[in-house]
């Protein structure tokens, strides 16, 4: 029921002349995946380049990594919503945890952001998760339980993916063990579904965390695990393709 969605985000990585070469290796190597929506998230910087090359491959789409919350105005070394969808972004990432660490993206400005871009019919991949520290205190339900409650207040379900990526997997090659993903998961939906009731069961949660072609296959064997936001392991072509390409692996 629900298409397993896993997007590539490259954070502060690659030059157009990277992002160009990547792509134009990757898209034939998916060429014929349709069972996966596939995303890449660039930096700002390569999102135009990145747009002619994927434009032709029905299976990909391109995603920003952050937006501002403003339609457009003074806002030195902002980038609006416009000047995304004018690059050929249909996603953009917001409330990632890189960006509430170091650029104080606070759970108010988080949901600014994502009411701008549903506003201009961009989809959103919402990402939430707690510290190692909340986790080792128990915190873990009530940290995702807020920043659901303040980072959708307000905001219909449609366009919107949540990305669940526990802060201590991130870039650690810790990943979390399959049962403390699918009980996040699990929770999430739950909790989504105390807002949204039954079409709680449609929204795509996807697994952050040191996700690799080694570990893809058992965290999507999770019952609520529905795709993955890999880092690290999507700026090798190979090793994306690998992630994506999970269920043609299996069969090999
Ligand atoms: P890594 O895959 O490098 O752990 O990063 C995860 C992440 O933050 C994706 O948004």
């Amino acid at each position: 029921m629900r298409k397993v969605f896993i997007a590539a985000n490259w954070k502060m990585n690659k030059t157009i002349g990277e992002a160009q070469s990547f792509l134009s290796e990757f898209v034939p190597l998916v060429h014929g995946v349709r069972d996966v929506d596939i995303v890449i998230a660039p930096p700002f910087t390569s999102l135009h380049a990145a747009s002619s090359i994927i434009k032709g491959a029905a299976n990909i789409q391109l995603s920003a990594q952050d937006i501002f919350y403003k339609d457009e105005g003074a806002y030195t070394g902002a980038i609006s919503p416009v000047m995304l969808t004018d690059a050929g972004c249909t996603f953009v990432i917001i409330g990632h945890s890189e960006r509430r660490q170091y650029f104080s993206d606070t759970d108010e400005v988080v949901n600014k952001k994502i009411k701008t871009a549903r506003r201009y019919g961009l989809n959103v991949i919402f990402c939430i998760g707690e510290s190692l520290k909340e986790r080792e205190t128990g915190k873990t339900k009530d940290v995702l339980s807020s920043e659901i409650d303040e980072g959708l207040k307000d905001i219909p379900l449609e366009g919107i993916v949540v990305a669940y990526e526990p802060i201590w997997a991130i870039g650690t090659g810790k990943t979390a063990t399959l049962e403390q993903a699918q009980d996040a998961h699990r929770y999430i939906r739950e909790k989504l579904a105390s807002i949204y009731g039954n079409r709680a069961r449609e929204i795509r949660i996807l697994y952050g965390g040191s996700v690799t072609p080694d570990n893809i296959n058992s965290l999507m064997n999770c019952k609520d695990v529905d795709g993955a936001l890999v880092g690290g392991s999507s700026l090798d072509v190979n090793r994306f393709a690998d992630i994506v390409k999970y269920r043609e692996r299996q069969k090999d």
